[in-house]
C-alpha cells in the first residue's frame, strides 16, 4: 500500500517516488550545502528560461509568459544570496549537477523541432516539480519556523512554474502527445531517483 506522501505527491505533481526522507536529515545537512545547491538552481532556472526565449522568439505566448519567470527565479537567486549573508555563510562552488545532467542525456537527439521543444519544457516542468517536492520537504522538515515559511513561498512559486511549462506544452503541442511523453518522463525520472539514492547521490 502506497503511504500517503507518495499519493500526495502523485497528485500534486504527478512524479513517480517520493524523495527519500533521509534528505532532510537535520542532524546531517549543512545549510551552507543546501542554500548553495539552491542558489544554483535558481540561478539555472532564470539562464534557461533566457535560453527557451532566445530559441524561441517567435512563439509570442512563450516569450510573454517566460519574461516575468526569469526576473522572478533571479529574484530567488537572490533571496537566497541573502540567507547566506544573514547567516555569515558563503556561496559556495557549483556542483556537478548528476540529476539534472541525467535528464538532459534524456531529452531527445536529433528529432523534430516540437521533439526537442516538447523536451525542452517537459525537462523544465520536471525540474520544477521536484524542486517543489524538496522544498515542501524542507518546509515540513525543518524545525525553524522562520526557514518553514522560507521554504514554503519558494514550493508554491515553483509549483506554479511547473503547471506553466505543461500548459505552455499543451499550447503549442498536441495534448495527446504531451500526456504521453510527460508520462515517459515521469517513469524515466522515477529510476533516476531511485538510482541515485542507490548510489547515496545527492541532488539538490
Ligand atoms: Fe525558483
Ligand atoms: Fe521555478
Amino acid at each position: 500500500m502506497e503511504s500517503t506522501e507518495s499519493i500526495n505527491v502523485k497528485n500534486i505533481l504527478g512524479l513517480q517516488l517520493p524523495t527519500d526522507p533521509r534528505w532532510v536529515n537535520l542532524a546531517e545537512i549543512s545549510l551552507e550545502a543546501v542554500l548553495t545547491d539552491h542558489a544554483y538552481c535558481e540561478q539555472k532556472a532564470a539562464t534557461t528560461c533566457i535560453s527557451l526565449i532566445q530559441r524561441y522568439s517567435d512563439r509570442v505566448e512563450l516569450v510573454e509568459e517566460l519574461a516575468p519567470i526569469v526576473t522572478e527565479e533571479w529574484g530567488h537567486f537572490r533571496l537566497v544570496l541573502a540567507e547566506l549573508k544573514k547567516r555569515g555563510l558563503k556561496l559556495g562552488k557549483q556542483r556537478k549537477d548528476l540529476y539534472v545532467n541525467a535528464l538532459l542525456e534524456f531529452q531527445v537527439k536529433g528529432g523534430s523541432v516540437d521533439d526537442t521543444f516538447l523536451d525542452r519544457l517537459l525537462t523544465m516542468a520536471l525540474i520544477e516539480a521536484r524542486s517543489c517536492e524538496r522544498f515542501k520537504r524542507l518546509s515540513e522538515g525543518l524545525e525553524d519556523p522562520y526557514l518553514q515559511n522560507f521554504y514554503r513561498r519558494f514550493m508554491e512559486s515553483e509549483a506554479g512554474h511547473y503547471k506553466l511549462f505543461i500548459e505552455l506544452a499543451e499550447m503549442y503541442i498536441d495534448k495527446e502527445r504531451v500526456r504521453k511523453r510527460w508520462k515517459e518522463w515521469l517513469d524515466f525520472e522515477a529510476g533516476l531517483m531511485e538510482s541515485m539514492e542507490v548510489r547515496g547521490d545527492r541532488i539538490h
